[in-house]
């Protein structure tokens, strides 16, 4: 393992997010035994809001024999301004791990820095890293463990997921199809990176981005701290939805992911988000499995 911390997906090699991969299906076909991680705590801090993160957070710790604990930043020092630095060093004297989600990529950074136990994204502004694990570990499901030669369409905002995606295709080495309106590219420094190793289409059509795709995705045009942006934003992207005529151009076997929550009937119709080609579901559970295999690698 080339680091302790789960802060991106690129900090990792090809060999080690195969093996996260492996242990999550190890995990949730219920072939890992015992509480590996009994007496271990987990502190989540939350500068933004969740559902999925924190629950499979905090159940996959109960499941795992530990502990987890709920901090959100207005109800903690952390709100009131006491430093990342300072709250990592007491944080590393309490417990075995921190989930940390909230805007500044860098605060991340900086928390594990400082911090003497592993430190995981729950998500910032530029990326969500155990999200596109739980994808990826969906795609396995439906088209086998080998990830090499998958062809993945992305449609929408370049953003947080967008980002992760890159990170993904770069290590693993499959296709990235990127449909995104102008002046809402991913990362350029994430984006230059990918694109130098792994085929990556950035086009600004939708039906291009899709074409022959096994994989479908999007997220939120109206990502958190963007709420005030919403009216603008959605005119920007509806010619990005993911509906009947985008899945049509898609490979015929081809699966429809998204991170949730979704605005129903913007980033994606309802035809499409509740069709048969949906994983949804199956996608937000692994979230659980995902997180528990990185938990028990970097905190066992
Ligand atoms: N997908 C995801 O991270 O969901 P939450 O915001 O509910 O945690
Ligand atoms: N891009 C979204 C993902 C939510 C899980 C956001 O950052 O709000």
């Amino acid at each position: 393992m080339s680091t302790r911390h789960f802060v991106s997906i690129s900090d990792y090699t090809k060999e080690d997010l195969l093996g996260f991969l492996s242990l999550s299906r190890r995990l949730k076909a219920g072939e890992v035994g015992g509480l590996p991680l009994a007496g271990k705590s987990l502190a989540m801090i939350f500068r933004k809001s969740s559902t999925r993160t924190r629950v499979s957070f905090e159940v996959g710790m109960t499941q795992l024999g530990g502990h987890a604990l709920f901090i959100s930043s207005a109800a903690s020092q952390l709100g009131r301004g006491e430093s990342v630095y300072d709250t990592a060093k007491v944080l590393s004297r309490y417990v075995d791990g921190i989930m940390i989600r909230t805007f500044d990529h860098a605060e991340v950074e900086e928390m594990a820095e400082h911090s003497t136990v592993p430190v995981i994204n729950g998500l910032t502004d530029l990326l969500h890293p155990c999200q596109v694990m739980a994808d990826l570990l969906t795609v396995q499901e439906e088209f086998g463990s080998d990830l090499e030669g998958m062809s993945v369409a992305w449609l929408g905002d370049g953003n947080n997921m967008a980002n992760s995606w890159l990170n993904a295709a770069r290590v693993l080495g499959f296709e990235l199809r990127l449909g995104i309106p102008e002046g809402q590219d991913p990362d350029p420094d994430i984006l230059a990176a990918a694109q130098g190793t792994t085929p990556i289409l950035l086009t600004r059509d939708a039906l291009e981005a899709a074409e022959g795709a096994r994989v479908v995705t999007t997220d939120t045009w109206v990502s958190m701290g963007q709420e005030d942006e919403k009216e603008e934003r959605v005119k920007v992207f509806q010619p990005y939805q993911v509906n009947r005529e985008v899945m049509g151009r898609a490979h015929p076997e081809a699966i429809f992911l998204h991170c949730l929550p979704a605005y129903r009937g913007l980033e994606v119709s309802e035809e499409v988000l509740d069709g048969p080609q949906s994983r949804i579901f199956d996608e937000a559970e692994n979230r659980l499995h995902v997180q528990k295999a990185i938990m028990m690698e970097l905190m066992g």
